[in-house]
């Protein structure tokens, strides 16, 4: 599985048309499987849905022309300190999984309706959904800095950190900013995000894709 969700940090880039075929019963099954591990696990309350009413807004629909959107997840949880971090992180192993079982997905913080799609989930913070489904194309890789622009090591930099690292890079981030600095020495390694809108959740899902390419034996996270 770890393979896979490595492949899929490749495979994986955003689709804002889906053909609108609905998910099958496995496919929907297999991830709401997920979800509730994420849930339970990190105690949350993500939800996924399938609805007619589209939930893209004006700018979704018309300036990014989303189209076929029918099935998304709502990345929800009680509020608490660290929680769009958590958010983060759990949103990057759904859209990874998405990828492995063969769909497509596209990350929203401001693209949708967030008073439509928080009816799903009442008294719940909302950071944002997460749109999976048939994509029309397998979208394109992002615009990327490069590992020496966003990391360091101190001494030689072994061979799981320069993974992770290449990981990081691949991560979604909002408006694809990649503002996050990686620092390495031993087994210790810090993860600091500039701050600013979407931040924590960037974070969150940096950190993951790091993990997943650097191999979690092989290192700390150091406070950043
Ligand atoms: C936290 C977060 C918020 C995002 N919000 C939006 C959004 O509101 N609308 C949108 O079209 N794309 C949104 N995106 C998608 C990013 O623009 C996209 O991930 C980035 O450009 C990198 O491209 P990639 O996903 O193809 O690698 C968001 C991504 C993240 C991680």
């Amino acid at each position: 599985m770890i393979e896979k969700m490595k492949e899929a940090m490749h495979t994986r880039h955003t689709v804002r048309k889906f053909n609108g075929t609905p998910l099958t019963e496995t496919e929907k099954n297999s991830l709401n499987e997920r979800v509730a591990k994420l849930n339970e696990k990190l105690s949350l309350s993500i939800r996924l849905i399938e609805s007619e009413k589209s939930p893209l807004n004006m700018m979704g629909k018309v300036v990014l022309r989303g189209e076929g959107v029918s099935s998304y997840f709502v990345l929800a949880a009680d509020d608490r300190a660290g929680i769009d971090e958590t958010l983060g992180y759990a949103s990057s192993d759904l859209v990874l999984f998405a990828q492995t079982i063969g769909l497509n997905t596209w990350w929203m913080g401001g693209t949708f309706n967030r008073k439509f799609v928080s009816t799903f989930v009442p008294g719940k913070k909302v950071a944002g959904i997460v749109a999976v489904g048939h994509g029309k194309t397998q979208g394109v890789p992002h615009k990327s800095k490069s590992p020496d622009a966003v990391s360091s090591y101190s001494g030689e930099a072994p061979a799981w950190f320069k993974e992770g690292v290449d990981a990081a890079l691949l991560a979604p981030t909002a408006l694809n900013r990649q503002l996050f600095t990686i620092k390495g020495e031993g087994r210790k390694v810090s993860l600091t995000y500039k701050s600013g809108p979407m931040s924590d959740i960037d974070k969150g899902i940096v950190k993951h894709h790091f993990e997943l390419g650097a191999g979690k034996e092989n290192f700390d996270w150091a406070e950043g």
